[in-house]
């Protein structure tokens, strides 16, 4: 998953700081962390990310956007004189002194196959697939673990009642992360149910767009068949020329009245 740097790249590092600043602020100090038990002094500014990566660490896992979005790099990890493990996203969280930390980048939870076209959004769709959702003894420990600040028990008491649209609702935000789940005494795979929910509400509860679907039909009846094979025979600079020579939405035009001159693609 990770590798670490030789110590005389890792001397290198520290001359030239990388982080989330390519120049630290003047006075940044170091501090000691811990990864996985090793001490490592890496500046007080950086993420938990930039400090393993000045560390030494390379990410071949367990990192992805680096924005707080796609829940690869949860981590978690403890402080001094403190019983309690703390989660964050090694992405957004800045480090402390002497945290000892390990990251937790995959979690093995219970997936269910399901053609989503055989379902119908009833309650009973999430019960059979999810029968284990009923085990919930309301302990509240996926809540206080995620690091999205998602109430995650109130959206699996939502799956319990079938509830599928508060279920999407209320989980909206989730990122997949998985450590809800590590979390539970009932090992239940909540984020998978989650999104389960919000596969059924998107498919068979909102509201079709309108526009949306028409634009759908207008690709399927090969309308832009034709443009996108002109396109696909152009080389770089051509392509480059055209984005270029676009014609521009005007930054003062009033939202949704703006039209081009050229209307054949709408
Ligand atoms: S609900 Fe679970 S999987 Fe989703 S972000 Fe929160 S902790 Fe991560
Ligand atoms: S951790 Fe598990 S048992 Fe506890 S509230 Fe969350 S889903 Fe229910
Ligand atoms: S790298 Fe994507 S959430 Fe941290």
């Amino acid at each position: 998953m990770m590798k670490e740097d030789t110590p005389e790249s890792k001397d290198k590092k520290m001359a030239i700081a990388t982080g989330d600043r390519a120049i630290l602020p003047e006075g940044t100090k170091a501090i000691p962390i811990y990864i996985m038990g090793k001490r490592y002094d890496v500046p007080e500014t950086l993420t938990i990310l930039k400090a393993m990566e000045y560390a030494g660490f390379k990410f071949i896992r367990g990192c992805g956007c680096r924005g707080g979005i796609c829940g690869a790099c949860v981590t978690v990890y403890r402080k001094p004189g403190d019983y309690k493990i703390q989660v964050g996203l090694a992405c957004q969280t800045v480090v402390e002194p002497n945290m000892y930390l390990t990251q937790i980048p995959f979690f093995p939870a219970n997936r269910a196959s399901y053609d989503i076209e055989e379902l119908s959004a009833k309650p009973e769709d999430i019960f059979k697939l999810y029968p284990e959702v009923f085990r919930c003894v309301a302990c509240n420990a996926c809540t206080k673990a995620c690091p999205m600040d998602i109430k995650v028990m109130d959206y699996i008491a939502a799956a319990k009642k079938g509830d599928i649209e508060q279920l999407a609702k209320l989980s909206f935000d989730c990122i997949q992360c998985g450590i809800c789940a590590s979390r539970c005494m009932a090992e239940i795979p909540q984020y998978h149910i989650a999104q389960l929910g919000r596969r059924l509400y998107g498919k068979y509860i909102l509201p079709k767009a309108q526009h949306l679907k028409k634009r759908v039909e207008e690709i399927t009846s090969g309308k832009y068949d034709k443009m996108l094979e002109m396109l696909k025979k152009m080389d770089k600079k051509q392509l480059e020329k055209l984005y270029v020579e676009r014609e521009r939405e005007p930054d003062d035009s009033e939202p949704g009245k703006w039209l081009p001159k050229d209307k054949t693609y709408l």
